[in-house]
């Protein structure tokens, strides 16, 4: 399944990079319409908010998403990776997984076992 991505901070990049895809496309990097089904992984924002630069991709890219794995901080208490519900609220898509900044080994291990 392709990846699609966003951090801005760090925390997703380095879960990708534990993932071992290669070909795994961070928004804003070029890619602005993808043809085929993919796992989109995002961290929360503002409180319990999707991130802008995810919520233009997915203006015109939705039709191919099959699920969302969300980064957050349990910081956030009620808001903790609140992006997933509201992307699976407003998309439709099942909020497969979450976990909290970089994750540890076994989110990584079972974030492989989601995106097969
Ligand atoms: C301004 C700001 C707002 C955030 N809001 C939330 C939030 O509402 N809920 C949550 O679970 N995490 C929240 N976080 C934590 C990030 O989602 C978390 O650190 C994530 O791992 C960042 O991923 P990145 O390093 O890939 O950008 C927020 C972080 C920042 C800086």
């Amino acid at each position: 399944m392709k990846i699609v991505y966003t951090s801005r901070t760090g925390n997703v990049q380095s879960v990708i990079e534990k993932l071992g895809v290669a070909d795994a496309i961070k928004i804003g990097e070029g890619v602005d319409k993808i043809s085929e089904d993919y796992i989109l992984l995002t961290y929360t924002d503002g409180y319990g908010e999707v991130p802008m630069e995810v919520e233009e991709f997915l203006k015109n890219n939705s039709e191919h998403m099959k699920g969302v794995i969300v980064s957050g901080n349990t910081g956030y208490g009620e808001a903790y990776c609140g992006a997933g519900n509201v992307i699976n609220e407003q998309y439709n898509v099942p909020f497969l997984y979450k976990f909290e900044e970089g994750g540890t080994d076994e989110d990584v291990e079972k974030i492989k076992e989601l995106i097969k």
